[in-house]
């Protein structure tokens, strides 16, 4: 038969075991799209099934045999993909998501965040652009962070200038800086992604649980419900605002650019961002409310403020700036399928109460857990 036949497309996805990849691989699989994902010390592909399968119920997607199908996973060493990722992965791929990343902040883990962040992405590039002919683009998820401080508005171009913190925020803006001039060489189109703050699913909550962002100022005060103390001082601004976004808009974008057709361009980079900032205090609220503590904004007054302070310590410049993210780029290529996303206090109730019911299971399972004095929230 001659006729022209839709390309079924084939994504492949970094990082599906993790919060971002995990929740992106079940929605394609869900709406029926291939999806081979690449991850580490993961022989039968059992890591990113479980992943998979959690993020799947967190959104409220029922994946059958079918959908399961649709999945393959090969085992690589990020450090070595030339070496370990065959070029016949990439044969039929049609995009790319590059998620994974070295999500540490601290300065003694730079050469693991360069290696992954920066190398193993540049080489994940350079590789597709050699062997998956079929690839039509390359999307790399960053973070809208990489814009560092000492600037207000944050656009959705390369910063040339940024004063960074983290070996995170480091390695993630070189990595940009990186696929930009090797799309000069290689002209495969690029697109960078930066979500800003990700949390739970809007409706659900759900999240994989992991104090990352938001949630680890939520760890601090938990923190201090594990010490029993009624009252901690949080050392954070609580007038300063967040840009938090949850993580059915992050995927539902994700999948939309996927479809997008207008306005491409062959270098790309957008905000990811939530359409209405939220105030620190307003965003921890339900944490203490949850917890049963009462919480006071200011310097640490008493030992366990000042050992809650090292649990938030390293998010608080973050959290103590207020940036004004632009997302005007993205809006444009998505069209009527951008979907504004307001931030409220029960969208946020709902992420910080999973979070701590994930927590809680997780504490109540440590050695002498029957001491501690806490008791789970209710599921959203
Ligand atoms: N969460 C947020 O608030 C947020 C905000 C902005 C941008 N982002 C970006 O979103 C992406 C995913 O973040 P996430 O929240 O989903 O993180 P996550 O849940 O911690 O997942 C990280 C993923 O990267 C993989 N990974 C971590 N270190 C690695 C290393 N050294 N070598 C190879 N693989 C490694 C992990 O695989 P293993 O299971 O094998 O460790 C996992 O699949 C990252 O690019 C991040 O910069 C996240």
């Amino acid at each position: 038969m001659v006729g022209v036949q839709l390309q079924m497309k084939t994504i492949l996805v970094t990082g599906a075991t993790g919060f971002l990849g995990s929740a992106l691989t079940a929605n394609l699989l869900a709406e029926g799209t291939r999806v081979k994902t690449l991850s580490r010390n993961d022989p039968g592909g059992d890591r990113v099934r479980a992943a998979v399968e959690k993020a799947a119920r967190g959104f409220g997607l029922l994946l059958n045999d079918a959908h399961w199908a649709l999945l393959s996973t090969a085992q690589v060493d990020f450090r070595d993909l030339e070496g370990t990722l065959a070029p016949r992965v990439l044969e039929d791929v049609t995009h790319v998501w590059n998620v994974a990343a070295e999500m540490s902040y601290s300065l003694k883990k730079i050469l693991p965040a360069v290696d992954q962040n920066v190398v193993a992405s540049s080489s994940l590039y350079d590789l597709a652009a050699r062997h998956a002919r079929q690839c039509q683009r390359f999307y790399h998820v960053s973070t809208a962070y990489t814009a560092g401080f000492g600037i207000e508005d944050v656009r959705e171009t390369l910063h040339f200038t940024p004063r960074l913190v983290n070996a995170y925020q480091l390695s993630k803006w070189i990595a940009e800086v990186c696929l930009i001039q090797h799309h000069q060489e290689k002209a495969l189109p690029l697109t960078i992604f930066r979500p800003s703050a990700v949390i739970g699913h809007r409706d659900t909550g759900w999240s994989t649980g992991v104090s990352f962002g938001l949630f680890s100022l939520a760890e601090g005060i938990l923190y201090g419900k594990r010490k029993a103390v009624e009252r901690i001082r949080l050392d954070l601004r609580g007038d300063s605002r967040l840009n938090l976004v949850c993580i059915d808009t992050v995927v539902s974008r994700a999948r939309a650019l996927l479809e997008a057709a207008e306005h491409r361009q062959p270098t790309e980079i957008f905000n990811c961002v939530g359409d209405e900032d939220f105030r620190v205090d307003e965003s921890l609220e339900p944490a203490w409310i949850q917890l049963g503590m009462r919480v006071e904004f200011g310097p640490p007054q008493h030992e366990v403020d000042a050992e809650l302070h090292r649990i938030i310590e390293k998010n608080k410049v973050f959290a103590d700036t207020t940036w004004r993210f632009h997302s005007d780029q993205l809006k444009k290529v998505l069209g009527a399928a951008y979907v504004p996303q307001p931030m409220t206090q029960d969208i946020v109730r709902r992420s910080i109460t999973h979070f701590l019911a994930h927590r809680l299971r997780e504490i109540a399972q440590e050695p002498g857990a029957g001491e501690a004095p806490l008791s789970a929230p209710a599921s959203p």
